[in-house]
């Protein structure tokens, strides 16, 4: 098939008639609590020392992109351990997933030991952001009717005025807290790459200076600010993943703030999550054709439906 006309197939498909229907609940607030199935594909990776905490000692988001693959951001699973900067013990981990609150954890179906924290090849610690992606390995399967996991990104929609893309997240509601046990969701907006640039590359009022390259993408939201916690968080659009939170400005308030924040852009790193997180030997055409025929599907679905 010709490359163009395939893109334009993929492309109608990244708008489902489902999500039509989600855009519409969502509008009727903004920084709000998300109900139970709303985002089961939220991870959350936290601390095991820390479990007894009030928080489960949560230390950043992600998504499941399969029943046993989260992506969250690189930096996320590093620490400083003796003055080196070095990827975080699995096995003092664990990803919590398929439920709001993050004190409903007592049934083993909502956590997950960690085989292996996979960093994207190209992450330097000396150039922080850049190729700035993880994938967590489960130890297994989440119960595939506890979570639910998220398409990636083939293609990032255009910045719309009120925003089309959702940010989930436990984040902190405040500076004095590390993380809000309520998973809580936002909407945003792509926010032009060029003046995004131009804003990071003076390091304007509260940010610092940051070289926005193609690889990753900015988003402006509505109502409220990113605040600790929140890195990792899933940026998804038209039900598809587009951005993974690698910076937000420091401050947080639930005042909308002027500067977007930095997102890893998925959809150059598809390539590599699905190397990574697919067995060794199957085709990577077939995702391709699941969703051409999952496209047709729909269409038909919508004629049916007219
Ligand atoms: C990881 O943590 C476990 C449990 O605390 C410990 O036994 C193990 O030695 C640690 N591994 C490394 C490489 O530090
Ligand atoms: C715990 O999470 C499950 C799954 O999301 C949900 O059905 C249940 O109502 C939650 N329980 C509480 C006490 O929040
Ligand atoms: C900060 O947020 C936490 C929950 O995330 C809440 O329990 C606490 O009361 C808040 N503190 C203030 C000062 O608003």
């Amino acid at each position: 098939m010709n490359n163009f006309v395939f893109l334009f197939v993929i492309s109608l498909c990244g708008t489902p008639i489902s999500s039509l229907s989600v855009e519409r609940t969502n509008r009727i607030s903004g920084g709000s609590p998300a109900t139970d199935t709303q985002f089961g594909y939220m991870i959350s990776l936290q601390e095991r020392s820390q479990l007894s905490t009030y928080t489960r000692g949560h230390r950043c988001g992600g998504a499941l992109v399969t029943l046993r693959h989260a992506v969250t951001s690189a930096s996320c699973v590093h620490e400083i351990k003796n003055k080196q900067y070095v990827v975080i013990n699995a096995t003092e981990y664990r990803v919590f997933a398929g439920a709001v609150d993050l004190t409903n954890d007592t049934s083993t179906d909502r956590h997950r030991d960690i085989k292996k924290i996979t960093v994207h090849p190209d992450y330097r610690p000396n150039t922080p952001y850049v190729n700035d992606i993880a994938i967590i390995t489960l130890a297994s399967e989440f119960p595939s009717n506890a979570v639910s996991t998220v398409a990636l990104a083939v293609t990032d929609p255009i910045s719309i005025q009120g925003g089309i893309c959702q940010s989930s997240g436990w984040g902190s509601q405040n500076e004095t807290s590390s993380a809000s046990t309520q998973l809580m969701h936002i909407r945003k907006a792509m926010f032009e790459q060029t003046i995004c640039r131009e804003i990071y590359s003076e390091g304007m009022g509260e940010t610092i200076q940051i070289n926005i390259i193609n690889t990753m993408l900015c988003a402006i939201n509505f109502q409220a600010s990113s605040c600790e916690g929140d890195l990792g968080n899933p940026l998804v659009c038209n039900s598809n993943l587009n951005g993974i939170l690698i910076y937000h400005r420091s401050g947080c308030s639930d005042e909308p703030s002027a500067i977007p924040d930095i997102y890893t852009r998925i959809s150059s790193f598809r390539p590599w999550i699905q190397e990574t997180t697919t067995p060794s030997g199957a085709s990577s055409f077939q995702p391709g054709i699941a969703l051409g025929l999952i496209c047709i599907i729909q269409i038909v679905t919508a004629k049916v439906l007219q």
